[in-house]
């Protein structure tokens, strides 16, 4: 009897907050729980904290719907597996690098391109840079698990036999791939993107502008926010207090946005 009702009743909640004109603060992952709840029958009597029970539970509409995204996103990860549009990366790649985290993420974090550890790896933001991303996420009070992380690249950048390091995408290799990125926006449909640096503003937006006057500031990639940062190597090579405390501003921006409540030391933290 009252099942039926609560998942009613969570459906129009989430509508009013789909809305725009009434917006209801409450995040994506906070209404999959109360789906979970609503949907599993011993919930009412063992309380909030009851783990749902492994094949039932959740909104039908909203399990075929997480579903359905991660089934999309496997499609495209297919096509990205054995693209050879760009011969010269194909051939040097040791693996595509196509995004990792939660097909129904809030929030997505847009890199550059994989670097030799994301090549090896074939996961993005595993190196150094992609450890303070880490850190940022999980005192963001998330992980990695619950958000979404991709590049404007999917392959890294060749560079000359003897040379270390990494190179910047081309114009060429970054319209190349875009497709691949705008898929992936498009099936997740997060309601924040932080663009990480010049060349995710770039691939984004399609300007280059500077990273100093974009960042901090509110800027919307089709319909949807865009926040823009320094990219994680800049604050490994420029470790100016200053800078990483910009970062952490614009992720507290982020966290808001999102209808994350931000503690007291979340506040006061320095990254
Ligand atoms: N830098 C990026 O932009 N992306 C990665 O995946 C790793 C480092
Ligand atoms: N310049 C860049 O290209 N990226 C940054 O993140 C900061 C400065």
């Amino acid at each position: 009897m009252l099942q039926p009702a609560l998942s009613l009743v969570l459906e129009a909640l989430e509508k009013i907050r789909d809305s725009q004109e009434k917006p209801l603060r409450v995040s994506r992952a906070i209404l999959n729980r109360l789906f979970e709840q609503a949907a599993s029958p011993a919930a009412g009597e063992a309380g909030v904290h009851a783990a749902p029970k492994p094949g039932e539970g959740g909104s039908s509409a909203r399990k075929t719907d997480i579903a359905a995204k991660a089934a999309a996103l496997a499609q495209v990860r297919e096509r990205v597996c054995v693209c050879m549009k760009c011969p010269h990366l194909a051939h040097t790649r040791t693996q595509t690098v196509f995004g990792v985290g939660n097909p129904d993420a809030e929030l997505m974090f847009v890199g550059e391109a994989p670097g030799a550890d994301e090549d090896a790896r074939g996961e993005p933001f595993v190196g150094r840079a992609g450890q303070l991303l880490t850190r940022i996420i999980e005192t963001m009070g998330l992980s990695r698990d619950e958000v979404y992380i991709a590049n404007i690249l999917k392959c890294r950048p060749d560079m000359p036999k003897s040379a270390s390091g990494n190179r910047p995408p081309t114009p060429e290799e970054m319209s190349t791939c875009i497709g691949y990125l705008i898929e992936q926006i498009e099936i997740i449909q997060p309601r924040v993107v932080v663009a990480l640096g010049a060349t995710a503003v770039e691939g984004l937006l399609g300007a280059r502008g500077v990273m100093r006057e974009l960042r901090g500031k509110w800027h919307s990639y089709h319909d949807t926010p865009l926040m823009i940062t320094y990219h994680p190597s800049y604050l490994l090579r420029n470790q100016s207090p200053g800078e990483k405390r910009k970062v952490w501003e614009d992720m507290m921006a982020v966290l808001e946005k999102i209808d994350c409540p931000i503690s007291e030391r979340q506040r006061n933290y320095f990254l």
